[in-house]
């Protein structure tokens, strides 16, 4: 099949170099030149685990190409995937901008083409978006839903750092169609994908995909508020999730208790999903303290600091782990923007590290010290918080600690490396 995707992002990328290497003939759209030049000299512009080897790979076999010409991509596709960012505007709801310009874009595109085409949204939008502003838009083309088009929603899973395995190898694939000639197309490119197929409507398949994120946001909130109660006991939260865990109701995915959840999504969806119940006349109680015990915990690690130091005044802090999570670059809603923040109100110094993230967090906080290693962030340092699992901080050893001007560690992120319960403390267990 010849598909288009629109948007060279977290989700778009992984796809288009996902149904290429499945043998369809991929068109990737952007409108950043640069990137589309990076994308066919075979360049990975974002940094994602194997992506580069198979996006050089489809380049090279001539099954995936990058255009910033959205008109002819869409002409040319029997399925066009709309996969733009839906960032989030100030008052909570997600911005349309991106998603109604390429849906403008792919109106026009609709306009050159005879045959009939399968329009599939794989931006993640609040539900009724798809049919209340995205189809009156393709409606301009002068073609009608259902006759002339399909159109399907498809919402992606995929996780940052794993993107390119999880679109792969996906728990489940959710088609949402506005007819089963949509998602009869739909489901042909996802053939050969070894996951079971669940077709349901436009709407539920948006809200499936807000749902999913919530659930996993409050699994987090819910094992912290477990954790803060374990930390006040002096017991280990850890073990609790793992009893806890063994319930096949519940899985033991998503209880790792910590300094809270960051990222592009969790954040962001959990809100956008506020607003629009709010916005529906519903009360969203339970994401609400998904949300506000997100924020609390992120600054728990700053209160413990001040059972060492009431001062932290001059205090040096060795920072370790700028990223929302390991194995990506991306510091989006870290805690360790918060954690930065409110220790520099508290007048401490900084020396931090990531093995990844720092050039992202200089856009952030430009006038602290960072290092080249963990070792150096260590040396001379008051104390040292953990708040990032980097692999590489499990060697953290005796002789690190004996630099420190004071051997403490504070972890915001379970670690398993071998030092002494009095030189460590864990944020929700001891
Ligand atoms: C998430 C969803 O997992 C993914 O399905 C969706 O498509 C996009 O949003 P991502 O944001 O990449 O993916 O990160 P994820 O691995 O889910 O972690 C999110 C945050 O939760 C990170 O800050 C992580 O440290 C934290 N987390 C995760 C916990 O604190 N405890 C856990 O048990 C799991």
């Amino acid at each position: 099949m010849n598909i288009a995707v629109i948007g060279t992002g977290y989700v778009g990328l992984p796809a288009g170099a996902g149904f290429a290497s499945h043998g369809h003939n991929v068109t990737c759209v952007d409108i950043d030149e640069e990137k589309v030049e990076k994308i066919n000299s075979g360049e990975c512009p974002i940094y994602e685990e194997g992506l580069p080897e198979l996006l050089q790979e489809v380049v090279s076999k001539g099954k995936l190409e990058a255009t910033t010409d959205t008109i002819t991509a869409v002409k040319n596709a029997d399925i066009v995937l709309l996969a733009v960012g839906t960032p989030m505007d100030k008052e909570g709801n997600i911005n349309l901008d991106y998603i109604e310009k390429a849906s403008k874009d792919i109106a026009e595109g609709m306009k050159e083409r005879e045959e009939h085409q399968t329009i599939v949204i794989k931006s993640t939008v609040v539900p009724t978006t798809t049919e209340e502003k995205i189809i009156p838009i393709l409606e301009q083309s002068g073609k009608k839903p259902g006759k002339d088009f399909g159109v399907c929603m498809n919402p992606e899973f995929l996780r940052e750092g794993t993107a390119l395995k999880d679109f792969l190898e996906p728990d489940r694939i959710v088609i949402g169609e506005l007819d089963e000639k949509s998602g009869d197309n739909l489901e042909k490119i996802y053939s050969e994908f070894d996951a079971p197929i669940m077709r349901t409507g436009l709407k539920e398949a948006e809200l499936i995909k807000y749902a999913s994120n919530s659930l996993l946001a409050t699994k987090i909130s819910f094992i912290n508020e477990i954790g803060n109660l374990c930390k006040e006991l002096g017991i280990d939260v850890y073990d609790v999730a793992d009893g806890v865990g063994m319930d096949h109701r519940v899985k033991r995915d998503f209880l790792d208790s910590g300094a809270g959840f960051g990222g592009s999504c969790f954040p962001k969806d959990v809100r956008a999903l506020i607003k629009f119940m709010e916005d529906k006349g519903e009360e969203p109680r339970i994401l609400q303290d998904t949300i506000n015990v997100n924020v609390d915990q992120k600054t728990k690690l700053v209160e413990q600091l001040q059972n060492h130091y009431s001062d932290l005044s001059g205090k040096k802090i060795a920072v370790l782990g700028l990223a929302f999570k390991p194995g990506t670059d991306d510091i989006r809603q870290s805690p360790a923007i918060d954690i930065i923040a409110e220790l520099k109100e508290l007048g401490a110094e900084f020396k931090a590290y990531d093995p990844k993230a720092i050039e992202n967090m200089k856009q952030k906080h430009p006038e602290i010290e960072y290092t080249s290693s963990y070792q150096e962030a260590l040396k001379e340092a008051d104390a040292g918080l953990i708040l990032t699992d980097w692999e590489e901080f499990n060697e953290i050893s005796r002789e690190e600690l004996k630099k420190m001007n004071k051997a403490l560690i504070l972890e915001g992120r379970r670690m398993s490396y071998e030092l002494d319960g009095e030189n460590r403390q864990g944020v929700t267990w001891p």
